[in-house]
C-alpha cells in the first residue's frame, strides 16, 4: 500500500537539485529564462532592446523557438542509464558538454568585462567559448584568460585585412577561426534606432535619459569600466585597433563586406593551420561548397533571427546539411533553452550547439557566477533528460528518438 508518511517526508523535487556551492543569490534562477528579467531591469532599454531583438517582423526569430516545438521525444525504456556521460569531443578536445557559448558582440557593454566573464566561466565549466570580433576586450587578454577560446571574424572581402587578422589570431595562440558568413550588409533593426542606439554609440539625450535610469548599469558596468579600463574600443575587428565604443560620427570600419566570397575562406584555408568554421548558414548547397572549400566545420545558424529577417530556423535544414557534411562537424545555433532542445537538435544531426542570449543574460545578472549558473542548469537538464530518454552517452542520441509533432 502506499506509505503517505513516506511520501509526505520525501524531500521536496528541487532538494534534487544541486544547490550547494550556488550563491544564495542565484538560486532563484532555475531555467536559462529566468535571467533574462533582471537583466532586462538593469540594462538600459538600448541595450536590452539590442540583445533581445531581431529584425523587421522577427519572423526569423520567432521560428527558432517554433522548429523545436515542432518536434518531440520517443522515449526508450528501462536500459540501465546510470552513469550518464555528457562529454564530446570536438575538434580533438573533449568538453563537459555538447554545447558552449557562440560569439556576441559587445559583451562588455552589456556586462562589467563581459567577454572575460563569458570566457572565464566557459573555462571553469570546461565548454568552449567563441570570442566575437566585435568585442571590446583584447583577443590576446581573452586567451589568456582560458587557452581554449575560439575567435570569430567578420570580414571585408579584402585581402589586405583579411591576411594580417588572421596573423594576429594566429599569434595569440587560437585553435580556432570562425568566419561569420551571413553579415554582407547591416541589418535593418528597427529596434536599435527606436531606441536611439546606433554604434559607436552617440549619447543623445534620449540615451542619456535611458542610462541614468539604469544606475545598476551606468555605474556597474560603464563608469566601472572606464575607471578601471578606460574607454573601451573595438579590439578584435583587424589586425590593429578599432574605434572607441563612443564615438561622435565614426562609423566602424566594417567597407567590402558585401564583396565577401568562397574565395576568401579559400585563402583563410591556405593561411590558417587551426580549426576553420564556417557560421551563419542555412542552405544545404552552402554546406556542401563549405566542404569543398576544406572548411573543418559550420555553424548552421540564422543569427538569431538578427540578419535576414523570415530566414528559417537552422533546425529546419539541420539533416539535410548533416547528410551533406561528410568529415566536416556540424554545429548549429538559434532557439536553445532546455536541455531539451539541446536533445532535439543532435538527434537531427547536430554534434554540438551553441546558446547566446541567455548566457548573455546571465553575465548581466550574475557576472561569472551568473553563466556558471546557467551553463550547470543546462547540464543538469541534459543529464536528466537522456535518463529519461534512456541513453547513457551522446553517442546513443539518433534521429528515431524524435519525430515530428
Ligand atoms: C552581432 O552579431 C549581432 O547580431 O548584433
Amino acid at each position: 500500500m502506499h506509505d503517505r508518511t513516506a511520501a509526505i517526508n520525501s524531500p521536496p523535487a528541487t532538494v534534487q537539485r544541486a544547490e550547494s556551492g550556488v550563491p544564495r543569490a542565484l538560486r532563484r534562477y532555475l531555467s536559462l529564462d529566468d535571467f533574462e528579467a533582471t537583466a532586462r531591469r538593469r540594462l538600459p532599454k538600448f541595450l536590452y532592446g539590442y540583445i533581445s531583438g531581431a529584425t523587421e517582423t522577427d519572423a526569423a526569430l520567432a521560428d527558432n523557438r517554433r522548429a523545436f516545438q515542432e518536434y518531440g521525444f520517443v522515449p526508450r525504456v528501462l536500459n540501465d542509464v546510470s552513469g550518464r556521460e555528457q562529454a564530446t569531443t570536438l575538434f580533438g578536445k573533449t568538453y563537459a558538454a555538447p554545447f558552449g557559448i557562440p560569439p556576441m558582440g559587445s559583451a562588455a557593454l552589456c556586462a562589467y568585462r563581459g567577454d572575460i566573464v563569458l570566457t572565464r566561466a566557459a573555462a571553469a565549466m570546461n565548454v568552449p567559448m567563441i570570442l566575437s570580433a566585435s568585442s571590446l576586450i583584447t583577443l590576446e587578454d581573452v586567451r589568456r584568460e582560458n587557452p581554449a577560446a575560439w575567435y570569430q571574424a567578420y570580414l571585408a572581402g579584402d585581402a589586405s585585412r583579411i591576411e594580417p587578422l588572421v596573423d594576429r589570431v594566429a599569434a595569440a595562440g587560437y585553435d580556432t577561426f570562425v568566419v561569420t558568413a551571413d553579415v554582407p550588409v547591416p541589418p535593418n533593426r528597427e529596434n536599435n534606432i527606436r531606441n536611439g542606439f546606433q554604434v559607436p554609440l552617440a549619447i543623445t539625450p534620449r540615451v542619456a535619459w535611458d542610462t541614468v535610469t539604469h544606475p545598476d548599469w551606468l555605474l556597474g558596468t560603464w563608469a566601472r569600466t572606464l575607471m578601471n579600463y578606460g574607454m573601451p574600443h573595438f579590439e578584435n575587428m583587424d589586425a590593429v585597433r578599432g574605434p572607441p565604443v563612443l564615438a561622435k560620427n565614426l562609423m566602424r570600419n566594417i567597407g567590402k563586406r558585401d564583396q565577401l566570397a568562397w574565395k576568401h575562406v579559400e585563402l583563410i584555408r591556405k593561411r590558417w593551420n587551426g580549426k576553420l568554421v564556417v557560421k551563419g548558414l542555412i542552405a544545404p548547397d552552402d554546406a556542401k561548397i563549405a566542404r569543398e572549400s576544406g572548411v573543418d566545420g559550420v555553424i548552421v545558424s540564422n543569427h538569431g533571427g538578427r540578419q535576414l529577417d523570415g530566414t528559417v530556423s537552422a533546425l529546419r535544414t539541420l539533416p539535410e546539411i548533416a547528410d551533406e557534411a561528410g568529415g566536416m562537424t556540424v554545429m548549429l545555433d538559434g532557439g536553445i533553452r532546455r536541455g531539451t532542445d539541446v536533445l532535439k537538435a543532435l538527434a537531427l544531426g547536430a554534434k554540438f550547439v551553441f546558446i547566446g542570449r541567455p548566457l548573455l543574460y546571465a553575465a548581466v545578472a550574475g557576472g561569472e557566477a551568473g553563466v556558471r549558473r546557467a551553463l550547470t542548469l543546462l547540464r543538469d537538464e541534459v543529464d536528466r533528460d537522456m535518463a529519461l530518454l534512456g541513453i547513457r552517452s551522446i553517442g546513443e542520441i539518433s534521429s528515431g528518438l524524435v519525430r515530428r509533432l
